[in-house]
């Protein structure tokens, strides 16, 4: 496994997003170090944390907490391609259930595992403010509304 250590990519974009923050407000930036970290590695090691709180001259307990409070931050490693399940209440009622019968069909996996070739990831997550178009989940970054088992099925095609 490679080392997950802060690239300068990483240094160069994250120092861009501290430019927005006045210099005692390094910690503002977290979210957004995450985010450029994972890009990256795909998911987030304690020792990159750890890497980030010394950047932002922040607790590193600070970082954790934020990295764990909200579920699109990855804490073990994840397939080439993520697909996040709503399954709260809209989505629920407009069928999340058979999304999620329907992914487990055509991959052979359920959520929170990882398709044997490393390809995909599937999760079950809470709302991700799309209610309108329930049945939805998000694919990577993208968001797919309104699922039917024909467009999911489209969608899956469509990934390399
Ligand atoms: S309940 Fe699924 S997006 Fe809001």
């Amino acid at each position: 496994m490679t080392e997950m250590t802060l690239s300068a990519n990483a240094i160069t974009q994250i120092e861009k997003e501290l430019e927005k923050y006045p210099p005692d407000r390094k910690e503002s930036a977290v979210m957004a170090a995450l985010r450029i970290v994972q890009d990256e590695f795909r998911w987030l090691s304690k020792e990159i944390m750890q890497e980030i709180a010394d950047l932002l001259e922040m607790p590193a307990i600070h970082v954790y907490e934020v990295a764990t409070f909200y579920s699109m931050y990855e804490h073990k490693d994840v397939g080439q391609h993520k697909i996040c399940v709503c399954t709260n209440i809209s989505c629920q009622l407009c069928g999340s259930k058979g999304v999620l019968d329907h992914l487990k069909e055509k991959t052979g996996i359920g959520p929170g595992e990882t398709t044997a070739d490393g390809r995909i990831t599937i999760k079950e997550v809470e709302c991700l403010g799309a209610c309108g178009g329930a049945p939805m989940m998000q694919v990577d970054k993208d968001y797919f509304e309104n699922l039917t088992t024909e467009s999911i099925d489209k969608i899956l095609e469509g990934l390399d």
